[in-house]
């Protein structure tokens, strides 16, 4: 296990009804609120207009900011913080799905922001550093779709769209995390069933991604992820099946929490690969993220198991029983990816990038995701990180197996 430090002073507030309590809760940090929403699904299902009348109530003014699409566009959030600042609005309250509580967190930093907040992001293909937001307004996220974790921690994955091409990027700073989180799983109720079976995959992947990255000796963090893998898998298919199930949505939305808000990553070496591979895609395609992943996390796995067969040997025991007694370490490794890619496809999950539905997928195409890829984030040798770290080339081969 790696030396680690672990902050996360995000206050939580979980459990169904919730929601009654948002006007208490975002009161203590300010009195006009501008409540992010994003295209309108808490509009119909009502949980906007609760939403407003407990704020209202505990007399905190209300200004609306909607129209927030999903993988969030820059330039929304500049039009976001413009809104909050002509309001005057203290507080952030973001009601939605991880694209609506990201760009929240960005607004709010960018309200506070000096200089060009597009200098916030992670862009290491540049060779510039980040300029982190050090302030941002307050943040309250009520989550209505159990996926990215974003409630709970302090990052946030923005597409730069005023550029040539677009870019998902990211940024992760102390100032982005929410003071709190008012987590109410009946509002998921209403998530589709593609959705509800997007977001399990990325409950997963965001696991997996520190489980099979080699870090020795972390039994306790390795437990944490098979909990919420073992979790995921069975309450998953449940809120796919019938989406009124409001054990399985809470379960589900508990472990989209733990799964990322750092406490599984604590010690363990956790750079994302999958997820950086993926964010090319949907930065390009707009295609939903959790889709993106099911379809990329099983090729990352089938290549980085090659070169460390033994976390992916324990992965396919501890997590579908396969046997392992005399048997080549990664014929179990590869057994245990096959049950994982089944398990994505029985919920109703792409395994496959032809099924995203985004035209020809080329050589050329490829070698342009994995340079939008390191666009992002690269080591000192022009590297993916992650183990092992990906060249270009490793890239477009991982995709390949995508194909
Ligand atoms: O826009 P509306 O109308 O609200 O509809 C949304 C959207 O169409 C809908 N939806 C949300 N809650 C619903 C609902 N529909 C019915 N009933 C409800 N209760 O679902 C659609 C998808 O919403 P979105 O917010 O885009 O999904 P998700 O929560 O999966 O967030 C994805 C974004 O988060 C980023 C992703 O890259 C992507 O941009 N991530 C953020 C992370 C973080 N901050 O920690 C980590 C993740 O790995 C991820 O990268
Ligand atoms: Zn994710």
């Amino acid at each position: 296990m790696m030396k680690f430090e672990y902050y996360n002073p995000t206050r939580l507030i979980f459990g169904a009804g919730s929601l009654e309590r948002l006007g208490e809760v975002v009161s203590k940090y300010g009195k006009k609120a501008l409540l992010v929403i994003g295209k309108g699904s808490v509009k119909k299902t009502g949980t906007f207009d609760r939403a407003v009348a407990s704020l209202e109530k505990a007399g905190v003014k209300v200004v609306e900011f909607s129209g927030v699409e999903p993988n969030p566009r820059f330039t929304t959030v500049l039009k976001g913080a413009e809104t909050a600042k002509k309001h005057g609005c203290d507080v952030v309250v973001a009601l939605g799905g991880g694209s609506v509580m990201d760009a929240s967190k960005v607004i709010a930093a960018t309200v506070l922001y000096e200089g060009n907040p597009k200098d916030m992001f992670v862009r290491a293909g540049s060779g510039k550093m980040p300029r982190l937001p050090e302030k941002a307004l307050p943040v309250v996220t009520v989550p209505t779709l159990a996926a990215t974790g974003s409630e709970m921690n302090n990052g946030a994955v923005i597409t730069i769209d005023d550029e040539d091409e677009p870019l998902k990027t990211f940024v992760m700073a102390e100032a982005l995390y929410p003071r709190a989180a008012v987590v109410d799983p009946e509002l998921t109720l209403t998530v589709p069933k593609n959705y509800t079976a997007y977001g399990v995959a990325d409950i997963i992947t965001h696991v997996t991604e520190s489980y099979l990255n080699n870090t020795e000796e972390t039994p306790i963090q390795d437990r944490f992820a098979e909990g919420v893998i073992l979790t995921a898998i069975e309450y998953g298919p449940r809120a796919v099946e019938n989406g009124q199930d409001l054990n399985a949505r809470t379960q589900l939305q508990w472990a989209s929490i733990v799964a990322l808000n750092g406490w599984v990553q604590v010690g363990v070496n956790a750079p994302y690969p999958v997820h950086q591979i993926e964010h090319a895609i949907s930065g390009l395609y707009d295609v939903p993220h959790g889709a993106g992943l099911a379809v990329v996390n099983p090729a990352w796995m089938r290549f980085a198991a090659k070169h460390n067969p033994d976390r992916f040997v324990q992965f396919a025991q501890r997590i579908f029983g396969v046997p392992v007694e005399g048997r080549d370490k990664l014929e179990v490794a590869m057994e245990g990816i096959d049950r994982f890619e089944e398990f994505l496809r029985s919920i109703g999950c792409p395994t496959r990038l032809s099924e995203l539905g985004i035209g020809e997928i080329t050589e050329d195409v490829l070698y342009h995701w994995a340079e939008k890829t390191l666009e992002v984030l690269c080591d000192e040798e022009g590297r993916l990180p992650g183990v092992p770290p990906l060249s270009k080339e490793d890239i477009v081969e991982v995709l390949k197996m995508a194909i």
